[in-house]
């Protein structure tokens, strides 16, 4: 069931049109659907539930690490960490995020190439859950850090299982030639060292494929590459507790159909449990997620005013007043965003490109749609919830949208509009 829907001709989130809500706001505007967000969390708690895997039962359970870059707005952390969602984040950043968003630090998993001392430093201060570590290097600066500041870091190792994702190339990070992780064959040497460390202790094995995955055979096939390793592993004495899957469920954008978030889990579930039973006399192993996309993604729009309208020989412009810093993956990668118009006209329709005020060619939110549409009309940029505010920019010394949250039929403001001040307030001339 979509949030978003048409009532009267107009278009909806939750119980409030979005006409009105552009009006209290200004537009460019974000807006999030609360009950969106929920569901999409609820269809990973439940399914974790259904397969008997609580937070923490005698099989080890299982945690949902909502994967922070898709977005980091204080208000989406606060709902799914009352949810019971734990946090995958990136970034020194993200954690404070989490912590000011009430989050748990002791859910949250760090994973990325290229850590800093004192983003560890800080993590290991809150005590988190887990580094994801993607290099040997990585965990020799880890050990060094933890042992300065008198702790152990509890760490997986991010294996890279050699599987195509089949998505985008620049979201696919599973395959060799990808920087993330370290390689299949190298993975047994790594834990051999990192377990040798004394700051270190190793719980864990993670990987993560890939973003927009339509199909769950690569992510079952990665489970297995993994399953293998962590027998490997326990025949050398290094014990593992947890193992975590990734993120990298996709959602509708246009006319794709994702597998649904229940159908993978239950199947992931049964090959976990099968083998748990068979190898390990059913041990605790607790199984980890780190979902974005199929979080946020369809729980949030773009709201975005019509400037102008161009009427050309070979071509129609839409000029809108949302652009490629506010939402970028149409730029970087011919990502597709559904465009659907807040308040239906009768009038014919034309044939339009949607682009942005910014000065390039590739400023463009959507190429060739129906609309109709006159200067002033609203736009809802479909599906913009995962990566759309999170990577926006002040490009052209832009502020960036506001953002609000819907629930049922109150909106919140959750991050003010960006004044052209904001902007320029950490610079200043020289001398
Ligand atoms: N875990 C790790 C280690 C990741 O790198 C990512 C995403 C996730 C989890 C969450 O993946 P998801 O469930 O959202 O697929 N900006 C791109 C997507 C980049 C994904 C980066 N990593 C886009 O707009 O499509």
């Amino acid at each position: 069931m979509s949030h978003f829907s048409y009532r009267d001709g107009v278009l909806h989130a939750e119980n409030l049109p979005l006409n009105a809500l552009a009006k209290q706001f200004g537009s460019p505007l974000y807006v999030y659907s609360k009950a969106a967000l929920t569901a999409n969390f609820s269809a990973y708690a439940d399914a974790c539930k259904k397969a008997g895997r609580t937070e923490n039962g005698d099989n080890g359970g299982a945690l949902i690490c909502y994967s922070v870059k898709s977005n980091s707005n204080l208000a989406v952390l606060n709902v799914l960490g009352k949810l019971g969602s734990g946090f995958d984040i990136v970034s020194g950043g993200e954690l404070l995020r989490v912590i000011a968003a009430g989050g748990d630090p002791r859910k949250v998993i760090f994973s990325g190439v290229g850590k800093g001392r004192d983003e560890m430093r800080l993590a290991l201060q809150h005590d988190i859950l887990c580094f994801n570590v993607e290099s040997i290097p990585e965990v020799h600066r880890l050990n060094e850090v933890a042992g300065e500041a008198g702790k152990r870091a509890r760490i997986s190792l991010r294996v890279n299982p050699n599987v195509d994702a089949k998505t985008h190339p620049y979201i696919s990070t599973g395959l060799k030639e990808n920087k993330f992780g370290v390689a299949y064959e190298d993975a047994l040497a790594c834990y051999r060292d990192a377990a040798a460390l004394p700051n270190i202790e190793v719980v864990g094995i993670d990987c993560h494929i890939g973003s927009q995955l339509l199909d769950d055979a690569p992510l079952l096939e990665a489970l297995d590459k993994v399953i293998e390793l962590i027998d490997q592993l326990e025949s050398e004495g290094i014990a593992i507790h947890h193992l975590d899957i990734g993120g990298g469920i996709g959602i509708t954008y246009d006319d794709e159909q994702p597998v649904p978030v229940g159908d993978y889990l239950g199947r992931l579930f049964a090959r976990v449990e099968a083998w748990r039973k068979e190898k390990y006399a059913g041990r605790a192993i607790k199984v980890m997620f780190e979902p974005g996309r199929s979080i946020v993604g369809n729980a949030g729009v773009l709201l975005t005013e019509v400037q102008y309208l161009k009427h050309g020989e070979t071509k129609n412009f839409a000029v809108v007043d949302a652009a490629m810093n506010d939402l970028m993956r149409p730029a970087l990668y011919e990502a597709w965003h559904g465009v659907q118009v807040v308040q239906q006209r009768q009038d014919a329709a034309r044939t339009y490109d949607v682009v942005g005020p910014v000065c390039e060619s590739g400023d463009w939110l959507a190429h060739s749609r129906e609309l109709a549409i006159e200067p002033g009309d609203l736009l809802a940029l479909m599906s913009a919830g995962a990566y759309g505010m999170t990577m926006a920019s002040n490009y052209n010394t832009r502020g960036r949208a506001a953002e609000v949250l819907v629930d049922g039929d109150k909106a919140h403001l959750i991050r003010k509009r960006e004044n052209p001040a904001d902007l320029f307030a950490l610079e200043s001339i020289a001398g």
